[in-house]
């Protein structure tokens, strides 16, 4: 029986510990405050899955997830996950995560930083790129027409081949967007980056924009309105990546 580890169960990770419990596959979630704050979505997810404390997720899984703040990334256990298949979900937001040089000025990327902390394990860059909402209703069985593609990137084969067959679980097809250096092809606001998977993708920048001014003048922000999704055809995705222009966090309206 193949498991999946967690560290960060919110909600991006509970998303993906329900189709991966849906795919027939067991899950063990983990947070910072311990298994016990987790009681719930256990119980909602069912018998498959069981919460545990980030190191014993590392070592439960014959993949991790990991779903937590940049700022966090540093407490990752990286004896429990050398060797491991990672996919890492982080994104960059220095409004949460405090300033990283290293990453404003383009040096380097994310994903880097978190496979540098992680120096025995294999980092797949996953599911980083799509909101936590549309994970949940655009997966589609593995021989639907409306399959959509999610871009992955890692500097070891296969790992990464590995990562696609979870994915392709999952309900999505993958696009190899090449090593971890090429993994800024879809951090935040880059082409590929969320609005392509949004029914009206201008709508959804404009509402980044929308979002970053009620966040500067103090106002709570407005709850999306719910979006269903549009499927995203693997060779459109190939043609984003490859067009992108590089986004540095100086040029985002959300930062
Ligand atoms: N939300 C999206 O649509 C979306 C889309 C793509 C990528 N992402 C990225 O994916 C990551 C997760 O996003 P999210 O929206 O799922 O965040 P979230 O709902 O805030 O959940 C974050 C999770 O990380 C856990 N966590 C925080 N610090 C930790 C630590 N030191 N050790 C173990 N667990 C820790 C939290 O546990 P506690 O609650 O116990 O602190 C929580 O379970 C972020 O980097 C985000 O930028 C998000």
């Amino acid at each position: 029986m193949a498991t999946l580890g967690f560290i960060g169960s919110g909600s991006i990770g509970s998303n993906l510990a329900r189709l991966a419990v849906a795919a027939g596959i067991d899950v063990v979630l983990s947070n910072s405050r311990g298994p016990q704050t987790l009681t719930q979505t256990v119980a909602e997810l069912g018998e498959r899955a069981r919460a545990a404390t980030p190191e014993e997720a590392a070592r439960a899984g014959d993949w991790v997830v990991v779903s937590i703040p940049m700022s966090a990334s540093r407490d990752l256990p990286a004896a429990a996950l050398a060797g491991k298949v990672v996919l890492d979900t982080i994104n960059y937001y220095p409004m949460r995560d405090g300033t990283i040089e290293s990453l404003d000025s383009g040096r380097t990327t994310t994903s880097e930083l978190v496979q540098e902390h992680l120096a025995g394990a294999k980092l797949v860059k996953a599911f980083s790129n799509i909101s936590d909402f549309h994970i949940l209703s655009l997966a589609r069985p593995a021989d639907a027409a409306d399959r959509t593609a999610l871009p992955i990137a890692g500097d070891d084969p296969q790992a990464k081949a590995s990562a696609a067959d979870l994915i392709s679980l999952l309900g999505f097809d993958t696009v190899d967007a090449g090593p971890l250096t090429e993994s800024w092809r879809f951090e935040p606001e880059t082409d590929p980056y969320a609005a392509p998977y949004f029914t009206d993708p201008g709508a959804a920048r404009a509402g980044w924009a929308q979002l970053a001014d009620a966040l500067r003048s103090g106002n709570p922000p407005q709850t999306p309105p719910a979006d269903p999704g549009a499927p995203l055809p693997a060779a459109q995705l190939r043609t984003l990546l490859a067009e992108t222009p590089r986004k540095l966090t100086a040029d985002r309206v959300l930062a």
